[in-house]
């Protein structure tokens, strides 16, 4: 089977989400890393919790686009943390969200990703507002072909309504497309919808454990180059398994 495209995520895998805790450091010294990671974990549950909930027949009435959602879970971490978040710090951390650092790496990749003439874009939680200014800011607007969000279907995934939008999108079968995620359950998440998947796993984490793995498995966003060889002849990689 012949993988034809790149879909990938953004938040954690194109964008370090965890670039803020250098600041966050600044602002609440001795907590930045604890900040940061709990305001990642509240922004992720925010996102179930409002997919999952509404009053029958009231479909998403509880949706709010992921800025707003990125925006609440900071205020909650650091409450959680006890800290007070002052409205300039509260700006400060937002605005380096809005401008998040990307992984070394993945500029070359997408370069070569585009040199290969390969299909790529993002498939994201993101606002396209946010989407927008992150993609333009790590300067990778002319790499990525299309920039697809959430936001249309009001819905986060690991909801099949968020994963359909690939398919849609670049008119292909999810399995046609090559899924890259850093976030593991998101790499779950879209091979059970179907997608070929990519579980780009920085920090060498422990797997899931819920008896499906993703297609394959790397350890840095270079890892898709294997997919997409330079030369006319696509080998096959290794199996994660
Ligand atoms: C995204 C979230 C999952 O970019 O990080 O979709």
């Amino acid at each position: 089977m012949k993988i034809r495209a790149v879909l990938f995520d953004a938040y954690g895998t194109l964008f370090d989400v965890h670039s803020v805790a250098l600041l966050a450091e600044q602002l609440f010294p001795g907590c930045g890393d604890k900040l940061s990671v709990l305001w990642r974990d509240k922004q992720i549950e925010y996102t179930r919790l409002i997919t999952m909930s509404a009053a029958p027949g009231d479909e998403a009435r509880h949706y709010l686009p992921f800025w707003d959602i990125t925006r609440a879970s900071l205020r909650c971490a650091a409450a959680r943390l006890g800290l007070t978040l002052l409205p300039a710090a509260e700006e400060q951390l937002m605005n380096q969200y809005r401008h998040l650092s990307a992984f070394a790496e993945n500029h070359e990749v997408l370069k070569t990703l585009k040199r290969r003439g390969v299909s790529t874009g993002i498939l994201s939680n993101g606002d396209p507002g946010m989407l927008g200014v992150a993609v333009k800011s790590a300067g990778f607007a002319d790499l990525l072909q299309h920039v697809i969000s959430v936001h249309s279907v009001r819905r986060y995934k690991t909801d099949p309504a968020a994963y359909a939008l690939g398919p849609a999108t670049l008119g292909l079968p999810a399995r046609e497309i090559l899924f890259v995620s850093s976030n593991a359950w998101d790499a779950i998440g879209a091979t059970w919808f179907g997608y070929t998947t990519l579980w780009v796993n920085r920090s060498g984490a422990a797997p899931e454990q819920l008896g499906t793995e993703p297609t394959f498995t790397g350890r840095s966003l270079r890892d898709v180059l294997d997919h997409f060889p330079a030369s006319a002849q696509p080998t096959r990689p290794t199996r994660s398994t």
